[in-house]
């Protein structure tokens, strides 16, 4: 599905430059659930990033289901990412002054699939209804708990039915109960058939990923 061949990435930030990411190979076949775990600065969210297309690397190649996505416009890029991810994030990225369901519509309104509005709106009632949030609907961010933004986010996420989901650090600022709970919706996601990759500062949680990376440094240590 993904293929990363010999990534690396380097910052240069005022003179200093930051090895990020070096020499990575990784497979993502599809049906994956891979969790990233390792030291802060090691480069796990660059990584994330680099696979969902929202950095590119300064060399190596990445395929999408066979096609070399480096010569690929910003146009195309931004069609690749619509299309094929979806993104979770530590601090959920919801908008706050849309209610549940406007932001979980939100990313149909970019999509090339042109639903109507109704139409639109029964996917995301469809999907808040499987997040556990169809009480919350009409709720804004402001009035939601800590999970259950992440839980809105997610479904955000997968409105656009993306075949990779991509999540850095999805429970960081949640306790471990809503942790818990927020894993157990993202293994049931998998289970349907959703391809998983999960950055986690958490080594119980990763360790109920099929796959777990650890990284050190920019590079892979660990693969089992
Ligand atoms: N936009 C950027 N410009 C310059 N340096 C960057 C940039 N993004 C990341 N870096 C550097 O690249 C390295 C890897 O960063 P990255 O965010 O991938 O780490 P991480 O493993 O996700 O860490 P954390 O667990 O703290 O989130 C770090 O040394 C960081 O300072
Ligand atoms: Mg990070």
């Amino acid at each position: 599905m993904i293929e990363l061949k010999d990534i690396s990435k380097v910052f240069m930030t005022d003179e200093i430059k930051t090895c990020a990411l070096t020499g990575i190979n990784l497979h993502v076949e599809k049906g994956d659930f891979i969790s990233i775990m390792g030291p802060s600065g090691c480069g796990k969210s660059t990584l994330l990033n680099i696979i969902g297309h929202l950095d590119t690397p300064t060399s190596g190649t990445i395929t999408v289901d066979g096609v070399d996505t480096g010569n690929m416009t910003d146009r195309e890029l931004s069609r690749l990412r619509n299309e094929k991810f979806g993104f979770i994030f530590q601090s959920f990225h919801l908008i706050q002054g849309l209610n549940v369901l406007q932001n979980v519509e939100l990313p149909m309104l970019y999509s090339r699939e042109k639903l109507s509005h109704k139409e639109i709106r029964e996917r995301a009632k469809m999907i808040l209804e499987k997040v556990g949030l169809s009480s919350r609907m009409k709720h804004y961010v402001s009035q939601l708990s800590g999970g259950q933004c992440q839980r809105a986010a997610i479904a955000r996420a997968m409105i656009t039915h993306p075949h990779i989901l991509l999540a850095d650090e999805p429970t960081g600022n949640l306790d471990s109960r809503m942790g818990k709970e927020i894993m157990d919706l993202l293994l049931g996601l998998n289970m349907d058939g959703t391809t998983v990759v999960m950055v986690t500062h958490d080594a119980r949680l990763a360790s109920e990923a099929k796959t777990c990376i650890t990284m050190n440094d920019g590079e892979i240590t660990d693969l089992s």
